[in-house]
């Protein structure tokens, strides 16, 4: 069994990064609410408690009781984390005179601490606390201060309980991740041999165990997550797994028989389903974007449903869902942050249960997975693609030959980002494509005129969109060199029948959206 960390969280908007640093040292690690500890896992080798937007003496702080870990597990209390314990041991934490947010340096601190081993003389540490710890009980050593904080770091005495009120896991913490390495290697004694090759092993066991001789159920997307899902569920349970692909005629140019061909590549029990009939039939003549969505995402619950039906035995319903998709479930502070769509709505009389295998990973961890499983490059590294399709790209009503227009007009758009060679930051090259999170064409709702030859003419206008972005919440225009710009709006001109006008949309999100419906 994988060795691991638990992070309690305590709703700090760095929980996650916590969680990515220690990932980052190959140490596995699981990210849960501060009440719900598991109980009776062996394979828990230290506990971490995170920050949190509260104040130890709020009445409705999360309050934890740490009584049955302490002495169990090594502890490592971060900002919060540490005031609490501290606190609820009868020390004392009050408002701080300046509140201390941004740089600091560890000017004194015990170079002998197994916690600060390696730790260079005035380290920077990040600080970002109203509060501040300003009596320690006897029982606790002082390790570390600031010029501003006497108490930046404790131990209790003779027990495996640490407190820093900075953050170490934020890159402005010269030596954190020293620190965290200490913390999960030197006191927990984990082994760092968490990698993709790990996890591929670890979880197809678990698969196999959890499962059996079940029949399971998939969505296939053609994106990311579904694919690495399906191809490590088929590594643990084969033909036992049955993946449904359904086609809305939404999909880009040639995507759904070349996406199946990869699939059937890949050795999956794959059901391609073209339903575009349904789709096409049931938009037409609706214009608003809310209304085409809801057909859609109605449509598709319908499609899937009938053939998951067929599969009578199925007793799983698999989803590939990844971390940030349940943040929002997860967010203990209560704050909806993003709503999440996965496939909903099977019939509750199917009586599936739930098998999520990607979902303590993030969204590079997922992609390296993908590689480590031999999924081929063009399906790991591909944009994120709206579930709707290009049906929220085209402004208006929809028609096929809307959809031929705009599967055109992005073909050469997708094309050219992935042909057009730069250099990244490290000076290697690569494509725009890999260089942007996400591009596509929109076919807007107007006419315009223009001349071509001799000849005038009335026709259609495209906008497109690439975009800058870390996790789709914000996003920048993507600063595309206007040498590419002016081909690729060449190149659909002329090409593309029924467009003789291409323009760059340069609105940021927020207050734009990536998506134009
Ligand atoms: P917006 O347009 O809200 O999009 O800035 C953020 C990200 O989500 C994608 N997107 C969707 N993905 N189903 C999905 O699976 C949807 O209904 C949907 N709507 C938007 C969008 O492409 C972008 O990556």
């Amino acid at each position: 069994m994988e060795e691991k960390i638990i992070i309690l969280d305590f709703g700090s908007q760095t929980t996650q990064l916590i969680g990515r640093r220690i990932r980052e040292l190959n140490v596995y690690c699981e990210i849960l609410p501060y009440n719900k500890f598991p109980q009776g896992d062996d394979s828990i080798k230290g506990v971490i408690l995170s920050g949190s937007p509260f104040s130890v003496y709020d009445q409705a702080a999360f309050k934890a009781d740490l009584s049955a870990l302490r002495g169990k597990y090594p502890l490592l209390g971060i900002c919060y984390g540490a005031q609490f314990i501290a606190y609820s041991n009868g020390g004392t934490v009050e408002p701080a005179d300046s509140r201390e947010y941004g740089r600091a340096n560890l000017d004194r601190f015990d170079t002998g601490n197994p916690l600060l081993k390696g730790v260079r003389p005035h380290s920077q540490v990040w600080m970002s606390h109203g509060d501040t710890i300003t009596s320690v009980p006897p029982q606790f050593e002082t390790i570390a201060s600031t010029k501003e904080v006497q108490v930046a770091a404790y131990q209790i005495k003779g027990e495996k309980v640490w407190g820093v009120q900075f953050h170490p896991e934020v890159s402005h913490s010269e030596d954190g991740t020293q620190i965290l390495k200490n913390f999960v290697t030197g006191i927990c004694g984990c082994r760092q041999t968490w990698s993709s090759a790990s996890f591929v092993d670890t979880t197809v066991d678990e698969l196999k165990a959890q499962i059996g001789n079940d029949r399971v159920i998939l969505g296939l997307s053609g994106g990311v997550d579904s694919s690495v899902a399906a191809v490590l569920l088929n590594r643990a349970i084969g033909r036992n797994l049955t993946c449904i692909f359904v086609d809305h005629g939404l999909l880009p140019n040639d995507e759904f028989p070349n996406v199946l061909h990869d699939y059937e590549c890949l050795g999956l029990n794959v059901i391609g389903v073209d339903a575009s009939e349904k789709f096409f039939r049931d938009l037409e003549g609706v214009t608003d974007p809310e209304q085409k969505r809801k057909i859609i995402g109605r449509d598709f619950v319908e499609v899937f449903n009938a053939e998951a039906r067929k599969i009578t035995d199925a007793r799983w319903l698999a989803q590939g869902t990844i971390y940030p998709d349940r943040i929002e479930s997860l967010n203990i502070t209560g704050k909806v942050i993003k709503s999440h769509h996965n496939v909903g709505g099977l019939p509750k009389d199917m009586n599936l249960k739930l098998c999520e295998p990607l979902k303590w990973l993030f969204k590079d961890e997922v992609r390296r997975v993908g590689r480590e499983l031999g999924i081929p490059e063009h399906l790991i590294g591909r944009h994120p693609f709206p579930g709707p399709g290009l049906a929220v790209r085209i402004l208006g009503d929809i028609t096929r030959e809307k959809v031929r227009i705009l599967q055109d007009a992005d073909d050469i758009f997708i094309r050219s980002l992935r042909e057009w060679t730069v250099k990244d930051a490290d000076g290697k090259e690569t494509s725009l494509y890999n260089q942007v999170w996400q591009a596509g064409v929109v076919l807007l709702p107007v006419q315009s005129v223009g001349v071509m030859g001799d000849e005038r003419t009335y026709e259609r206008a495209v906008a497109l969109r690439a975009v800058t972005s870390t996790d789709a919440m914000t996003a920048d225009w993507a600063r595309l060199p206007y040498d590419f710009l002016a081909k690729v709006s060449n190149d659909i001109i002329n090409k593309v029948k029924g467009v003789n006008r291409v323009t760059y949309d340069i609105s940021s999100k927020p207050p734009s959206t990536i998506e134009w419906e």
